[in-house]
């Protein structure tokens, strides 16, 4: 234990040792003063962290590297440190609660290195810290290259460790290892989640990341990260002109690993809404011609068994009307799609249905009756391609009453041809990073496009989120991750860990479109590639991973024999005004309830993995002196993922803020509660 770690600023509070002459420190806490930030001033800039009193990131480099060897954080002065106190209540238009509280603590220091200036803005939460780098518009600096950031995370001791690596084909879509991370890979995607033995929980991320490169983390000693930035093909990592300033490197900090899921420390550092009025960003759940493309029985490309006819669509319109879905999604339903779509998409139009899909009609048929289409622009990481077309293909899709898209960059790795912008020659292309600059502006372009046709996005293959969608609301929600048609055949499955993993991991970083809801789970009969949760598992999923788009994900005739617990589907909202997680335990089990915005009702969803397990909880929740009717929907006694997965019982109980909550969960099972007020 590093109780009296040799940071000077700590040595003089502590007056137990005499300070080193040469570092100048200045340090900010927390509003609770739990976390500690200490930033030396002078010569090299390094910062590092303490946690109730002990030391949890050791003295680390911040700075950058310039193209022109330069660098910037290796031998600086302070020309002015300013504190200041923030305590702020904001409200989300829509979220996993109402309302956030913005409580911390600023220290902004002025620095300068040579004649150039570069300042670090440090913001102390009692649940997280941020900083990042600013360069302020003067004569030395005008446009610039970052070639890298000098950026460090030396932890202080080994901790437990829960990751995905960067820099592989499928970006964000692999199954998370679990080591210690002394033992982490050589280059790890954000959130990057931590578990110190006695506390704390951990995780590095980052936020709003904005006009700048995406970061990882490449190792860099037995316990020690450091920024790795995305390059552009012509190794630049950020193309860069003050004044500029980099995204917030952000530790969330915590008590017990719910701490990191009700953390809005990155919603906090990200700039508020730009897009004014935004009462046409609509949350909703959705069904759709989908899921029968990722079992193999329909294409998403013309022929005998194209999902996209007009039959079709009237049938799943049909289906959502009847049970008060939102929107329904046609994947498959535009020219360009072949058996090798994901070429390099060069030919899909984003205005022309094909021919078996009469667009207008299969449009107006859903609005008549209530619900909408929802748009699907698969470009296949060909974004000039999609940049060309994306405001005429917005507007049809609100001239046909669509209100969000989803989008999708299927490409293998880094291969988005680029016909312009730096390095590239007039005839010639080059191929970027899912996670660079380049595409991180791309993305914004998007959302900014869509909202000026009132539309919201769902962006699949996305850059990871970073909270941008506090400034722009009709961020809706992402992918990023390996969702459900990883449990299709031929899909690998993720496996019954893999949610309790994603609650503690991914999601960290905001809502997710999973696509949960399929009530034919032995549709494949491997195990390794099938749906690895039981019917009452899926249902726990709308509650327990957030997004404000949910998709009941399977083919509507599934639901036929299961309308009862189709039911919880039909009543659970998207829209939170309170989430609380009650108990859970990384990668093994996780129980979160949740209150709906628009009513007095709550939700409760637990999951767990391969493990039978039984939830213990408290309703206290629950306003006390009120009564609750409580509709269960849990594994039947013998369920089980692997041989009886479909097995279910639907219970209603009468339940106070008094009550426990004891309920057994099968092997891969769930459980999914609606709590309604009697009165
Ligand atoms: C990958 C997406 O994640 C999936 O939902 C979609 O069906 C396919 N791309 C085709 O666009
Ligand atoms: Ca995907």
């Amino acid at each position: 234990m590093h109780r009296f770690p040799h940071v000077p600023v700590l040595a003089l509070l502590l007056s137990v040792a005499v300070a080193p002459a040469a570092a100048q420190t200045e340090m900010v806490a927390s509003p609770n003063s739990r976390i500690q930030v200490a930033v030396t001033t002078q010569g090299p800039l390094t910062y590092s962290v303490m946690h109730d009193d002990e030391l949890l990131v050791e003295a680390s480099p911040l700075g950058v590297v310039l193209s022109t060897g330069d660098t910037l954080g290796t031998d600086v002065r302070l020309v002015h440190a300013a504190e200041r106190s923030h305590d702020e209540t904001w409200t989300q238009p829509w979220g996993e609660v109402t309302t956030i509280r913005d409580h911390h603590r600023e220290l902004h220091l002025a620095l300068a290195e040579d004649e150039r200036r570069m300042d670090l803005r440090v913001r102390v939460f009692d649940d997280g810290v941020g900083f990042r780098y600013e360069w302020p518009a003067q004569d030395g600096l005008a446009s610039f290259e970052i070639m890298g950031e000098r950026t460090g995370f030396r932890f202080a001791r080994d901790a437990e460790a829960w990751w995905i690596r960067a820099y592989e084909w499928n970006r964000y879509e692999y199954l998370y290892e679990n080591t210690r991370l002394s033992q982490a890979g050589s280059v790890l995607h954000t959130p990057f989640t931590l578990a110190f033995a006695e506390g704390p929980f951990v995780a590095v991320h980052e936020a709003a990341l904005v006009d700048y490169a995406a970061m990882s983390l490449r190792r860099s000693g037995p316990l020690a990260y450091q920024a790795d930035l995305a390059p552009w093909s012509t190794g630049v990592r950020v193309y860069a002109e003050a004044p500029a300033q980099s995204p917030w490197r952000v530790l969330l900090i915590g008590d017990v690993p719910g701490d990191l899921v009700t953390n809005y420390t990155v919603l906090n550092l990200n700039a508020p809404n730009t897009l004014g009025d935004v009462s046409w960003v609509q949350p909703g759940t959705y069904v759709g011609i989908w899921w029968g493309m990722h079992l193999g029985e329909l294409t998403w490309w013309p022929g005998p068994h194209l999902g996209a006819t007009t039959e079709r669509a009237k049938r799943y319109i049909d289906f959502a009307a009847a049970h008060d879905f939102d929107g329904v999604l046609v994947e498959g339903w535009n020219v360009g799609w072949d058996a090798d779509w994901l070429g390099d998409g060069r030919s899909f139009s984003f205005t022309d249905p094909v021919e078996a899909f009469d667009l207008e009609a299969v449009a107006a048929y859903a609005r008549e009756r209530g619900t909408r289409l929802v748009g699907h622009h698969e470009t296949a990481g060909n974004v000039p391609g999609y940049e060309a077309q994306m405001d005429s293909a917005y507007a049809l899709m609100a001239d046909l009453g669509v209100t969000s898209v989803k989008t999708g960059y299927v490409q293998w790795g880094m291969n988005f041809p680029r016909t312009e912008g730096p390095g590239v020659a007039p005839g010639d292309t080059a191929r970027e990073w899912n996670y660079g600059q380049y595409m991180v502006n791309h993305y914004r372009r998007t959302l900014e496009a869509a909202a000026r046709h009132q539309l919201s996005l769902n962006i699949h293959e996305p850059i990871k989120s970073t909270g941008l969608r506090r400034t722009y609301p009709n961020l809706l929600t992402t992918e990023g991750a390996r969702g459900q048609e990883f449990n299709s055949p031929g899909g690998g499955g993720n496996g019954p860990g893999h949610v309790p993993t994603l609650v503690f991991t991914r999601m960290l970083a905001g809502p997710m479109d999973f696509t949960p809801g399929i009530f034919d789970i032995a549709a494949a009969d491997e195990e390794h590639n099938r749906v690895p949760t039981t019917l009452a598992g899926q249902l726990a999923l709308y509650v327990v991973l957030f997004s404000p788009l949910h998709m009941a994900a399977d083919l509507v005739e599934n639901y036929a024999p299961h309308l009862d617990a189709l039911q919880f589907i039909k009543d659970v909202p998207v829209d939170w005004a309170d989430t609380r997680v009650l108990e859970g335990a990384i990668g093994e089990h996780v129980t979160i309830a949740r209150q709906d915005r628009h009513s007095d009702d709550w939700y409760l969803g637990a999951k767990t993995n391969g493990e039978s397990r039984t939830v213990a909880v408290a309703l206290d929740f629950l306003e006390a002196g009120r009564t609750y009717t409580a509709t269960l929907y849990r594994d039947a006694d013998d369920a089980d993922w692997r041989s009886n997965p479909v097995a279910y019982t639907i219970e209603s109980r009468t339940v106070t803020a008094d009550a426990q909550l004891r309920i057994p969960l099968a092997p891969g099972g769930g459980l999914a509660v609606r709590f309604v007020p009697e009165d």
